[in-house]
């Protein structure tokens, strides 16, 4: 079993969008029994809350099945249990490069556009409510991740 974290700043709009995109990817792959995907924030700042309706009504517009998640903060139980933490832009890195409670958790830090030739960051859909744009870029590397982690 493999174990995906995706994190962003407040686990409402980016990272439960690729957890949801990515659980149904695997699924479609018949993978579920082999990846387990979560998400979780940088900050406190949406503890508790659900998805912004940006990102549930993408989801709905796609066809992504809907999973019920509450925004929470990475924990240092996380940085042990996962194999990957996958964050969304540079501040994100940085951030879970201050969170890490050890060098090994350090190790699993990942960019999540780090599986393209050339990287970017997926942009915050927060201040100018481009969903479509998140949707497309976590479209372009989430089956690239699959590949990855399945290896
Ligand atoms: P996310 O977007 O990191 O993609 O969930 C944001 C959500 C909340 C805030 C900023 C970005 N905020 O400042 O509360």
């Amino acid at each position: 079993m493999k174990s995906i974290l995706f994190v962003c700043l407040g686990n409402i709009c980016r990272s439960p969008m690729a957890e949801m995109m990515m659980f149904n990817l695997v699924k479609e792959a018949k993978l579920s029994d082999q990846i387990k995907i979560q998400s979780a924030a940088t900050s406190t700042y949406e503890i508790g809350n659900p998805p912004h309706n940006g990102t549930i009504a993408k989801l709905k517009e796609k066809n992504v099945p809907m999973i019920e998640h509450y925004a929470r903060k990475i924990t240092d139980n996380d940085f042990e249990e996962f194999d990957y933490i996958i964050g969304m832009d540079n501040s994100n890195i940085d951030d879970l490069i201050k969170l890490a409670p050890n060098d090994k958790a350090k190790s699993k830090i990942y960019m999540a556009t780090s599986v393209l030739d050339e990287q970017y960051e997926i942009q915050d859909p927060w201040y100018d409510e481009n969903f479509e744009r998140t949707y497309q870029q976590l479209a372009e590397v989430l089956p690239k991740w699959i590949n990855k982690v399945s290896e």
